[in-house]
């Protein structure tokens, strides 16, 4: 009761309880956000996790561009029916090069997370043509232009060099092959090697849209084909588990 009585102070005083309520809020504070200053690192490091290639970050910029993310997101939550539809929930990790990120919330179309080599890349090309061609009920828009519309990666390096910037870790050899490996990508005749050797060898070379040239469906289709892959799920362990 004594206690109570000597709260009534605060209560009825108004600067006083502005004043406490801003120690509390700063305690508060301090304790959440300070911790963050001495992590060395947010995000775990995961094997396996690289750096898209420059096809692939071309489809991305596509991706983003034609506003697919309006209607998909990109991160499965650790809930069982998500983990059930979609595969291994989304790790951070997963999305550390990506910047911006394309996680989102609005789902009129399913979560693209983890499409990568779940249809094969002639399923693509229709369903980017035509969806309601494959998914009769569909209400996903038509974007069969993009196989008609070629690219010279002219701004590639650049392209490379900004994500750089913001700590994604292309070397100078990649930015300086940066053209060369754009071009490989679509060309499994071609030298390849320079490109493995940068990217890992589980990287995706196929004509992706079987047409000669190419397209902006190419860079797209790519792009899609590698998320969700990268980390092998058969071998992967949290740490928590460890
Ligand atoms: C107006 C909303 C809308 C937009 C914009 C949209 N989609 Fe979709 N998307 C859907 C819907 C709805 C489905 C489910 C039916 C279907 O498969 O067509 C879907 C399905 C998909 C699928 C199949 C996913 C799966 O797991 O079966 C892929 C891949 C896809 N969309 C890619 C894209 C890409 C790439 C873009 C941008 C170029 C895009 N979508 C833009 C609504 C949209």
């Amino acid at each position: 009761m004594a206690l109570l009585d000597k709260h009534s102070v605060i209560e009825k005083n108004a600067t006083l309880l502005l004043i406490f309520s801003f120690l509390v809020v700063t305690v508060g504070g301090i304790v959440e956000i300070a911790p963050l200053f001495y992590l060395e690192n947010t995000i775990e490091k995961v094997e396996g996790v690289r750096p898209y290639t420059p096809l692939e970050l071309t489809g991305r910029d596509i991706y983003i561009r034609e506003g697919c993310y309006v209607c998909h997101s990109q991160m499965i939550r650790p809930m069982r029916d998500e983990v059930e539809r979609y595969g291994h929930y989304s790790l951070a990790a997963e999305s550390m090069y990506d910047h911006p990120f394309q996680w989102g919330s609005k789902r009129t179309g399913p979560d693209l997370a983890r499409v990568g080599n779940r249809y094969s890349d002639a399923w693509h090309v229709d369903h980017l043509t035509n969806p309601q061609s494959v998914v009769p009920e569909s209400v996903m828009p038509k974007y069969g232009f993009l196989l008609n519309r070629m690219i010279e990666p002219t701004y590639i390096e650049d392209r490379l060099k900004t994500d750089a910037l913001v700590g994604v870790p292309y070397s100078s050899e990649m930015i300086e092959a940066a053209k060369a490996d754009f071009a490989a990508q679509v060309d499994p005749d071609g030298d390849t090697d320079g490109l493995m050797e940068r990217y890992g060898d589980k990287v995706n070379v196929r004509n992706f849209d079987g047409k000669p040239g190419i397209s902006e469906m190419d860079a797209l289709v790519a792009y899609l084909q590698v998320l969700g892959t990268m980390v092998d799920f058969s071998t992967f362990e949290p740490v928590a588990s460890r």
